[in-house]
């Protein structure tokens, strides 16, 4: 039986009298990787956001290996170094260089000395192909850079999980591969994530699972395979839309 790094247990949550997640359930195991998909506003960034505890749920519970994670800040500041985030819009520093936003992590949340960190986020910013561009600022790269320093950036505090919300669908459609390679690279690497994304034939190629989310509730939880010869119209509409619109 594998490792449970993840479970949410009877998720739900509003804001004010919109009910965006109802009852949510599902379970993450070690070196998944779950896409998340649905339409826009089904409330897929809200969910990511719950579990990285950037959102509070009006209900339910969330465990991170089997622990329930409490609400409490020092708790939550504590789970949150476990579970890396990969934004939408990068959410760089625009004052620090790539190195020194890849360092700011890490250097906060782990008791290493400097010259340590230093390494580590060399290594990931390796890892990410930055390497000739440690000293750049954000406004100096291109979408795709951006993106690929935000990865490293979640990389180097070294989560138990990366959760990456729509990563490619700020990206001129130029850009869009070099991020999806490195994805695809993290995924050699054995590291869990979830990814919510409209780029259907990527997540196809690298998930094994996907949770389709509707009305607020997961209504499939499938493997690839079974999702993408499902019959269920709901699948196949969603499908028709997306697969054609990129
Ligand atoms: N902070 C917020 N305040 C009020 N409504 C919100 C907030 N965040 C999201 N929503 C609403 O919740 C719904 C789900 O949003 P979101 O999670 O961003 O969907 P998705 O990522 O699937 O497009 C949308 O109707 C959105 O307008
Ligand atoms: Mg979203």
């Amino acid at each position: 039986m594998k490792e449970t790094i993840l479970e949410l247990e009877k998720i739900s949550k509003n804001f004010n009298d919109l009910e965006v997640l109802k009852d949510i359930n599902f379970k993450v195991f070690k070196g998944d990787i779950i896409a998340i998909l649905g339409k826009s506003g089904e409330g897929k960034t809200t969910l990511l956001r719950t579990i990285n505890n950037l959102i509070e749920p009006n209900d339910g519970n969330i465990y991170f290996k089997k622990e329930l994670i409490e609400r409490s800040n020092k708790e939550i500041r504590k789970f949150r170094t476990k579970i890396g985030f990969v934004f939408q819009h990068f959410n760089l520093i625009s004052n620090l260089t790539v190195l020194q936003n890849v360092m700011l992590g890490p250097l906060k949340a782990k008791k290493l000395p400097k010259k340590e960190v230093k390494e580590l986020a060399l290594n990931k910013i390796k890892l990410v192909e930055m390497l000739d561009k440690i000293d750049s600022y954000p406004d100096n790269l291109s979408g795709g850079q951006k993106q690929r320093v935000g990865i490293a950036r979640a990389l180097a505090m070294e989560p138990e999980i990366i959760l990456f919300d729509e990563p490619t669908s700020a990206l001129d459609p130029s850009l869009v591969g070099e991020v999806m390679k490195i994805i695809k690279k993290l995924s050699f690497e054995g590291i869990t994530m979830i990814i919510v994304t409209h780029e259907i034939a990527f997540i196809r190629s690298i998930a094994n699972r996907i949770l389709f989310l509707s009305e607020g509730k997961v209504k499939y939880d499938l493997k690839t395979d079974e999702f993408f010869n499902s019959k269920e119209s709901t699948i196949n509409d969603y499908l028709n839309i997306f697969v054609y619109d990129n």
